[in-house]
């Protein structure tokens, strides 16, 4: 008997070619979850459609429509426990996120970001990258906390920057590379090896990781 599958709801702002590549591994079977549902914040998104195409739930709870942060975060809170995920995966989700809402999904949200945490945490990474003349680069999946892009980071894929790169030829570079290490990650909280333990750091395999795994070294 295969184990049961994890209940995930993930959360999107745009193309959602993350989303894909979880939707594509569990469709492979490699990863054990059951996306109940994808919200957006946004309206008419590409990843709306790749949900829909998968035969999941599809909803759009537009931030444009609330007051304020608070009262959308209660809102999106609602929604979300409607399907009763046991974790919730940021993927490509544009908002800042209120304290009630990282306090409620502690240990159970991760995040992708697309630089190598603590370096370049926020907006328009691969940009600053090469205006610093960087020569690596990459991305980390990260437990969610209250400070932005600040979780402790569980696993990081390097990528390369080449000379001559533009934001867009590096941010599809780095893309790239996040597809296969979201999944992954996904997949150890899946199957109960990794967890945010009370000392505040990322725990795989029953250890606390001192630095995050690279996805050239992780485990099987
Ligand atoms: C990805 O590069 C992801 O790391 C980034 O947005 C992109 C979403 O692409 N996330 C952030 O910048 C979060 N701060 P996708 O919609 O095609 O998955």
């Amino acid at each position: 008997m295969p184990p049961d599958k994890l209940p995930i709801v993930v959360l999107i702002s745009g193309s959602g070619s993350n989303l894909q590549a979880i939707i594509d591994a569990a469709e492979r079977g490699g990863l054990p979850v059951e996306i109940r549902a994808v919200i957006s914040n946004r309206p008419g998104v590409l990843g709306l459609a790749r949900a829909k195409k998968a035969g999941i739930p599809a909803e759009v709870l537009d931030h444009t429509d609330f007051a304020s942060r608070e009262d959308y975060d209660r809102a999106l809170m609602a929604l979300i426990d409607r399907f009763q995920p046991g974790l919730v995966v940021l993927a490509g989700f544009m908002r800042l996120l209120s304290d009630a809402f990282t306090d409620h999904y502690a240990g159970r949200m991760l995040n992708i970001h697309p630089s190598l945490l603590p370096a370049y945490k926020g907006l328009h990474t691969h940009r600053r990258v090469l205006e610093d003349g960087a020569s690596v680069h990459g991305a980390s999946v990260h437990f969610v906390t209250a400070e932005l892009d600040g979780g402790p980071v569980i696993a990081q894929v390097r990528v390369p920057v080449h000379p001559g790169d533009s934001p867009e030829r590096l941010a599809a570079r780095v893309l790239e590379q996040e597809h296969r290490l979201y999944p992954e990650v996904i997949r150890w909280f899946a199957e109960g090896r990794l967890r945010l333990g009370e000392d505040g750091r990322a725990w795989l395999d029953g250890e606390p990781l001192d630095e995050p795994v690279t996805l050239d070294d992780h485990r099987p």
